[in-house]
């Protein structure tokens, strides 16, 4: 009879699972998100195009498949029911000999205004930036253009017009960036383009002939780097149609590297005027660039970001992949004193994914734990508490390591803050560590505060989203236990919290 050799068997049992353990750390995907958009592998940069049609959002961004660094941009594409749940598609638009494929956006023609329509399929058509890095090593400064393609099967394959540039560069290194939408009055498409330090407004009647009708922002806003990625949209306050202007700029942001800026004000098919003496930030954390919306669907306005920072996008530890885009956020108009200022909530299709949710009211915790009511934290959780008298108050998000990264508010100055300077790994760029603030921008005494967190990110809304921050860590063991610290006096009215569901499968 054969002897067992207990010893060997229990050598590989062990030897079994350190390994697994270490390949379980040491994977970059342990730092994948659970509930946001990423590419499998390749490098992912700025949203792109993004419309809805029969039921369906597209999402197609900045893309480069073949590393984890920016290199020749495509366009990737994903698609979702519900903004939440996302399904990775191929990849619509590759490089040409005019150039690589920058950022822009989609529309569908519905009226077929460009021709490109065929057997009575309604296309979609891309307006986009041609960027020739040839002419760019030539040092011309005339290489960046706009070209459209479009397509027949609701945006899966593509087709490049073959007239393009549709819109030549007039002699402005960064001319780029164009999104555009139809604007109903006056039936006709409006181009909002970066060039350089100003948005430039073009229209058309069919996409493919555009006529410059105005320039903004010359001489408002923060400055010092090429405008980029703009956005033009008008969101109803109480009957008044504000119109939102988004413009980002890298570096320049409000906690250092990219950051989004907005003005609002009018439209009236030509210009664009604000009134609008100061600055004014989509979002005051550093991960949260490049954002754009989809035309407005129900009367909603939804936005989604890039959540990363060109500071340091290309040094994160996920090696196979880079960047993840932020939730979903619908955007809206509060007016505090005489401002319209935007506001941005996680979308309520978030609520789909909650698993299980606990709610208590009017507690009084200094220290309270929310661990100890869900167990553990096993990946992404969303939290949302309201108070009727706002004091100092932070939320940490733990490991046994010692590592965590803190949100919070210090009534005393009135700020909100993210500190991630002992979140886990920060060493691979040196200003990564550096602690985070932004504004309260109503003086009211009550508050409304939402927080997602998901394996490597945190979002936040204070104020029913008029102060968000959105910021990116990569602690070396998952977090796994929340708290919220307070005052004595604080007193919550109502609290909420789920566990939520990844969308990966
Ligand atoms: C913004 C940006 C855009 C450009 C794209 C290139 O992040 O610089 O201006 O179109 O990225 O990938």
């Amino acid at each position: 009879m054969k002897c067992i050799n207990f010893s060997a068997i229990f050598y590989l049992f062990i030897t079994q699972f350190i390994s697994t353990n270490v390949t379980a750390q040491a994977s970059p995907e342990r730092y994948r998100p659970q509930i946001h958009f990423t590419p499998k592998d390749g490098w992912m940069n700025d949203p792109n195009g993004m419309v809805y049609y029969n039921y369906q959002f597209h999402l197609y961004y900045q893309y480069y498949p073949n590393s984890s660094v920016w290199g020749p941009m495509h366009w990737g594409h994903a698609t979702s029911k519900d903004l939440i749940h996302w399904q990775r598609q191929p990849i619509a638009l590759y490089p040409d000999s005019l150039g690589f494929i920058f950022s822009g956006s989609v529309v569908v023609d519905s009226n077929n205004t460009s021709g490109f329509k065929k057997n009575g399929k309604t296309p979609f058509v891309a307006i986009f930036t041609y960027h020739d890095m040839q002419n760019e090593k030539a040092g011309r400064n005339d290489y960046q253009s706009q070209g459209v393609a479009y397509s027949l099967d609701e945006g899966m394959t593509w087709t490049k017009y073959d007239k393009n540039p549709v819109l030549k560069n007039p002699g402005i290194k960064d001319f780029r960036d164009p999104k555009v939408s139809w604007f109903e009055p006056q039936k006709k498409w409006i181009m909002t383009l970066a060039t350089f330090d100003r948005i430039s407004f073009y229209s058309s009647p069919d996409l493919k002939n555009w006529t410059k009708e105005s320039d903004f922002g010359k001489d408002v806003g923060v400055h010092g780097a090429a405008w980029e990625c703009p956005d033009l949209f008008p969101i109803n306050y109480n009957g008044e149609k504000i119109w939102v202007l988004l413009v980002s700029i890298n570096p320049g942001g409000p906690n250092g590297g990219s950051g989004t800026q907005y003005f609002t004000g009018r439209f009236d098919g030509k210009n664009f005027s604000s009134d609008q003496k100061d600055v004014r930030w989509l979002d005051y954390g550093t991960d949260d660039y490049a954002g754009v919306t989809w035309p407005a669907v129900d009367n909603r306005k939804i936005f989604i970001g890039w959540m990363s920072n060109w500071q340091y996008g290309k040094l994160v530890p996920t090696n196979k992949w880079r960047s993840s885009m932020t939730i979903a956020r619908d955007l809206g108009i509060d007016k505090i004193g005489d401002k319209y200022l935007l506001t941005s909530q996680p979308v309520s299709e978030l609520n789909k994914i909650n698993d299980k949710e606990i709610v208590e009211e009017n507690i009084v915790a200094p220290d309270y734990d929310f661990t100890k009511k869900m167990g553990k934290l096993t990946g992404p959780v969303k939290i949302n508490f309201t108070t009727d008298k706002i004091q100092t108050f932070s939320v940490t998000l733990s490991n046994d390591r010692g590592e965590k990264m803190v949100i919070g508010y210090n009534k005393e100055a009135n700020y909100f803050y993210a500190d991630r300077s002992a979140s886990g790994n920060t060493s691979f760029e040196k200003e990564f560590a550096n602690f985070h603030y932004a504004p309260r921008l109503t003086p009211a005494q009550d508050l409304n505060f939402t927080m997602i967190s998901d394996n490597t990110s945190i979002e936040f809304f204070a104020d029913k989203g008029l102060t968000v921050m959105t910021e990116i860590f990569f602690p070396d063991k998952p977090y796994d236990k929340i708290v919220l610290h307070s005052t004595k006096d604080f007193v919550i009215k109502k609290l909420s919290a789920a566990k939520l569901k990844g969308i990966w499968k």
